[in-house]
């Protein structure tokens, strides 16, 4: 059955040609892996929609803000495709619009600005500034775009907070806590000037003290996969192995990230063991679906993953090869399923805030 879908695969590739490419994420299954013209980390797969015009049609291997952001990035003659509509992210979903929306209204508030159109002070700075992770909904991006706010991924996030700070005097930032309070910690921000902020969450202490120190305002959202790395765990791995580094995506908690030798995007990642010699030992904290690939990749060194119970990315799981064969099969017959399409406004709006990160990359 797995063969005949393969075949299937390579046989409609073939016949779309030059017209299709197949973008895949790090962390898809080796099945659908090995169909993708290009494999990488949010960052490089968001410029990869743009360096392919002649494809009529970019299928995307990730989630639906990934096939989103190629959307909006793609020339308008280009379709993109997400093969499993259902392959969602569960950190993005945590910050809805109007959630945001409220929020932004209550610092607007507090920071005496109009929430709809904020304006540099005597200092030339903004009083806040939105940055997105790329984790989240067009939607979110396009809020961003319009009110002077940018998007980062987690291989630029520090470049984007360093543009950010160059042009407001706080950041909100959304939705993952994690990559934000890494970051903007490894900036030198104390953690004390880090409240989490969404209007619709109780909290403890004051808010008005907390605004009134803010750097970075955190939202709350975290990815279940990364949530699940723990201090523990590195410090089994260096007992079992006492020479072993441990790397981690920093969409791990500030401990952990603390705790490990190194952090970076999923590419860094690959990076990272790419340098190594053989021999070395590596600790992987991040999804299983790559750390087994890297392993495979490099079998005369010991890569092995933090947490000894498989998690994988749930929803980078749907892409089955079934449902990728799927759409390249209707492609064939000229039918288009599964399109992601940004409406025009929030896709333009969205655009300014994605070619800001675009620019900003040293
Ligand atoms: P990268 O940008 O590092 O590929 O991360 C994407 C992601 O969703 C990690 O959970
Ligand atoms: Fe979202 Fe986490 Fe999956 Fe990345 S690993 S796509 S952040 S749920």
């Amino acid at each position: 059955q797995d063969a005949e879908l393969h075949e299937r695969i390579r046989s409609a590739k073939e016949a779309l040609g030059e017209r299709l490419v197949i973008l895949g994420h790090f962390y898809q299954r080796d099945e659908v892996v090995q169909h993708a013209d290009f494999v990488g980390d949010s960052f490089q797969l968001a410029q990869a929609a743009l360096t392919k015009p002649e494809a009529r049609s970019i299928v995307f291997c990730g989630v639906h803000f990934m096939a989103e952001t190629a959307d909006i990035l793609s020339a308008e003659d280009q379709q993109v495709i997400l093969p499993n509509r259902a392959a969602g992210c569960s950190m993005a979903d945590m910050a809805d619009e109007d959630s945001v929306e409220e929020a932004w209204e209550e610092i607007a508030e507090f920071y005496g600005f109009d929430p709809k159109n904020p304006q540099p002070d005597a200092d030339g700075k903004l009083p806040v500034l939105p940055v997105t992770y790329m984790n989240s909904s067009a939607a979110l991006k396009a809020f961003c775009g319009r009110l002077g706010g940018i998007v980062c991924t987690s291989s630029n996030a520090a470049t984007v907070l360093e543009w950010a700070f160059e042009r407001a005097h706080r950041v909100l930032f959304f939705p993952d806590q994690h990559l934000g309070r890494n970051t903007a910690k490894a900036m030198g921000i104390p953690l004390d000037h880090m409240p989490m902020w969404n209007p619709r969450l109780p909290r403890g202490g004051n808010a008005a003290d907390d605004l009134e120190r803010a750097e970075v305002l955190l939202w709350h959202g975290f990815c279940s996969v990364h949530k699940r790395f723990t201090v523990d765990q590195i410090d089994q791995a260096r007992q079992q192995f006492p020479d072993c580094r441990v790397i981690v995506h920093p969409e791990c908690p500030m401990p952990v990230v603390d705790a490990a030798d190194a952090s970076g995007s999923t590419d860094a990642i690959r990076r990272f063991v790419e340098a190594s010699s053989p021999g070395d030992v590596i600790a992987v904290g991040t999804e299983i679906n790559m750390v087994n690939r890297l392993a495979a990749e490099y079998p005369d060194r010991r890569i092995f993953c933090l947490d000894p119970v498989i998690c994988p990315c749930s929803t980078m799981y749907r892409i089955h090869p079934g449902y990728l064969a799927w759409v390249l099969d209707s492609l064939v017959a000229g039918q288009v399923e599964n399109r992601i399409s940004v409406p025009q406004e929030t896709a333009a709006e969205a655009r300014i805030a994605l070619d800001r990160m675009l620019a900003a990359k040293p």
